[in-house]
């Protein structure tokens, strides 16, 4: 939403992560309001979704980017759902950046 990089789908949102977090270390261009994403899944333990303690990290990763003042009324982080901002599909595939133990994130 803040840049004009040409798209494949001239619908898609960007969701500018990169202005507040850093995510991948091959990009050095990012801002620091919100805390490091990088190695966000492996730091947490996250495994297969039988694991209770992934399971409860997958459903507050998606509550927070679905609506991140539901746990913070005060948070700076934009309600990518709740606002439509980013559609449930978008959605999935932010979260298997983050969470996916193959995702260069975790690497
Ligand atoms: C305008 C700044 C901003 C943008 C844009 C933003 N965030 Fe955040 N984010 C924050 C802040 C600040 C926090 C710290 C907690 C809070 O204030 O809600 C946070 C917290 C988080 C957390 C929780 C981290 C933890 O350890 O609990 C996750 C996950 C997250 N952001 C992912 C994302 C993703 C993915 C995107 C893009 C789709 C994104 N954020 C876009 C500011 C932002």
């Amino acid at each position: 939403m803040t840049w004009t990089d040409a798209s494949a789908d001239p619908k898609a949102n960007g969701a500018n992560c990169y202005n507040c977090h850093e995510i991948d270390r091959k990009e050095i261009s990012y801002g620091t309001i919100g805390p490091s994403l990088w190695n966000y899944g492996k730091l947490r333990g996250v495994k297969d979704v039988a694991d209770p303690n992934t399971a409860a990290i997958v459903q507050y990763t998606w509550g927070k980017l679905w609506n991140s003042k539901a746990y913070s009324a005060c948070s700076n982080m934009p309600r990518f759902g709740h606002m439509k901002l980013l559609n449930e599909d978008q959605l999935r595939h932010v979260m298997a950046l983050l969470l996916d133990p193959k995702s260069p994130v975790n690497q």
